[in-house]
């Protein structure tokens, strides 16, 4: 597959991909055609069984800041009806691997949706995060408002989404919107790192455990607990359950293969 708005190793390290974002002059501005390679990487990487954790990343000034304001510039309602774009985060959203963000400089607007679209997100002491889409006359349209909301809690929330002011990388973490703050020259390397860790597990065991993670989000604590459940019997139907514990059992490292 060819692209022309991202870079995709899928292979950068064992069982790892990377996705780049490569619109370094417009500061990753995320437009229709740069999602939409993201969707479609993101479904290869997902249907592909050597693939075991996927990392988003930009580059040092700047994860993505935000939506491409040029192309929507000029926009109807109808016309943005029309465009659909949820669509595509939508499918990103179904992606069942771990994601992980690895972000440096600007995470704005939809690009500060598109790290919370992630499991999880290491920065660079140089990551600030936003959602200054009031500065522009909009507001969050890529699940800023609800998934910032139940990330950092309403107060902090309200204060980002109704006055656009950014956080810090260490106010993010604070915050428990992020999951590590390192050096900048090491942000990529400690998302391999978190990678690495997570890819050596039961893919088995990790989709389902991702899966009932995320339902939380829609569901009483009863049907969640219900959902966990199912997945957790779910998991005794894998080899590599079988494996994991005969291997704990034995004392040997465990090698899981994804069945
Ligand atoms: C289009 C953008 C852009 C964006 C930056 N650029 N952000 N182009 N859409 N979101 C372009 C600039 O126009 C400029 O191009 C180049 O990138 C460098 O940006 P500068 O502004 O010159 O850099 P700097 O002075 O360092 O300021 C950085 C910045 C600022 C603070 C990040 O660029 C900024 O405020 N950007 C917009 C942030 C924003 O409002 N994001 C939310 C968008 S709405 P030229 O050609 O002039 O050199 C959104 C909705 C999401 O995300 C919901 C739907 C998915």
């Amino acid at each position: 597959m060819e692209y022309t708005f991202i870079n995709v190793n899928p292979a950068i390290d064992e069982h790892i991909a990377l996705i780049q974002l490569n619109r370094p002059k417009e500061l990753n501005a995320l437009n229709l055609e740069l999602m939409g390679e993201i969707r479609e990487a993101l479904k290869i990487l997902d249907d592909d069984d050597s693939v075991r954790a996927i990392i988003i990343t930009g580059n040092e000034r700047a994860f993505a800041a935000g939506a491409d304001i040029k192309q929507m510039s000029g926009k109807s309602a109808i016309d943005m009806l029309q465009i659909d774009q949820f669509s595509t985060w939508d499918q990103i959203k179904k992606t069942k691997k771990p994601l992980i963000a690895a972000v440096s400089g600007f995470a704005l607007g939809g690009g500060c949706e598109l790290t919370m679209h992630c499991d999880m997100i290491i920065a660079s002491e140089t990551a600030q995060f936003g959602q200054p889409e009031i500065k522009i006359g909009v507001m969050p349209g890529a699940g800023g408002t609800q998934r910032l909301t139940k990330a950092i809690g309403k107060a902090r929330a309200m204060e980002m989404v109704l006055t656009g002011k950014f956080i810090t990388a260490e106010e993010a973490l604070q915050a428990g919107l992020i999951n590590k703050v390192v050096p900048v020259e090491l942000y990529l390397e400690e998302a391999i790192k978190l990678a690495r860790s997570v890819a050596q597990l039961s893919p088995v065991a990790v989709a389902l455990a991702k899966e009932a993670v995320l339902a939380s989000f829609n569901t009483t604590l009863d049907q969640g607990l219900h959902f966990e459940r199912k997945n957790f019997y779910l998991c005794f139907a894998s080899e590599d359950q079988t494996e994991g514990m005969e291997a704990f059992v034995e004392k040997r490292q465990p090698a899981f293969k994804g069945k």
